[in-house]
């Protein structure tokens, strides 16, 4: 029984990937075509080749329909390769991996940082949001996960850099690093927060930060993390209608 739902479920995702396809190339929507496949017309100019990759959903399929997140995730390493931004990737915040392996798959030639305990949220975190008066109860439980199950989903493995433990700690030896692009999907305020403060520095000129869950109720962390960042640095942000409701920073090109 299970292995026929699980039949069910790949065809399923199949058919709806083949949908996707079809309208993407047709139209050239960038947005949906940007989740099931690095178009393959498009030759990364630093690499010179083309790069055709499928980000792998596994269990998670459900992500796959996030087609504005991944298609701002394609646009915004367009922006950054064709103006030839320098600089390494990196998430905090990565779970199983599904989000950081289309990293992976956008900047293959660039190292990339993973930031997560591997362990679920830190008491530390949930605590200042509970100090902050939110309904912490609702939070997920993002401990099932494992360093070789996010690393088997990367398809340039050898440029994955992982970095276990309590962010900030843990990016305690990289602050020499220059940043392209970042993806700050840790939920909660402090890791947020903290995380602003310590990559946007690190950013290059023409660089950018997605930060997900901004517009969403279960995090509210997320939102007064971004707000404040902004106003005490002067910087703006564009809200994206995603699933996650993410938010862009961009460092502007000097
Ligand atoms: C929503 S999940 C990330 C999902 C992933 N980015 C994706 O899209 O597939 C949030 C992750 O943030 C991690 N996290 C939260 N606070 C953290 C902190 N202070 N240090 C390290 N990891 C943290 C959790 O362990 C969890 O795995």
């Amino acid at each position: 029984m299970k292995a026929v739902k699980k039949f069910l479920k790949q065809q399923f995702h199949r058919a709806l990937l083949k949908v996707f396809r079809r309208l993407g190339n047709r139209n050239n929507y960038y947005l949906i075509r940007g989740n099931i496949e690095q178009a393959n017309r498009y030759t990364n100019p630093i690499l010179n080749k083309p790069e055709s990759w499928f980000v792998d959903f596994g269990e998670c399929w459900f992500y796959s329909l996030d087609t504005v997140r991944y298609g701002t995730l394609e646009l915004l390493s367009r922006e950054i390769y064709e103006h030839e931004i320098e600089g390494s990737v990196a998430e905090v915040g990565v779970f199983q991996g599904i989000f950081a392996s289309a990293i992976n798959n956008y900047f293959p030639d660039r190292k990339l940082y993973l930031f997560d305990t591997f362990e679920g949220f830190d008491e530390r975190d949930v605590q200042i949001d509970r100090q902050m008066g939110y309904g912490t109860q609702s939070y997920h439980d993002f401990s099932n996960t494992t360093i070789d199950l996010v690393l088997s989903r990367m398809s340039h493995q050898e440029k994955a850099i992982v970095k276990k433990g309590w962010f900030p700690e843990s990016a305690s030896g990289c602050e020499d690093e220059k940043f392209c692009f970042v993806s700050l999907d840790a939920d909660l305020y402090q890791p947020i927060y903290a995380g602003l403060c310590w990559f946007y520095p690190k950013l290059a000129h023409g660089g950018y930060i997605m930060v997900n869950d901004y517009n969403i109720d279960n995090y509210p962390g997320a939102k007064k993390a971004v707000r404040e960042f902004a106003k005490n640095n002067s910087i703006s942000y564009i809200a994206l209608p995603d699933m996650g409701g993410s938010v862009v920073i961009g460092k502007p090109l000097l």
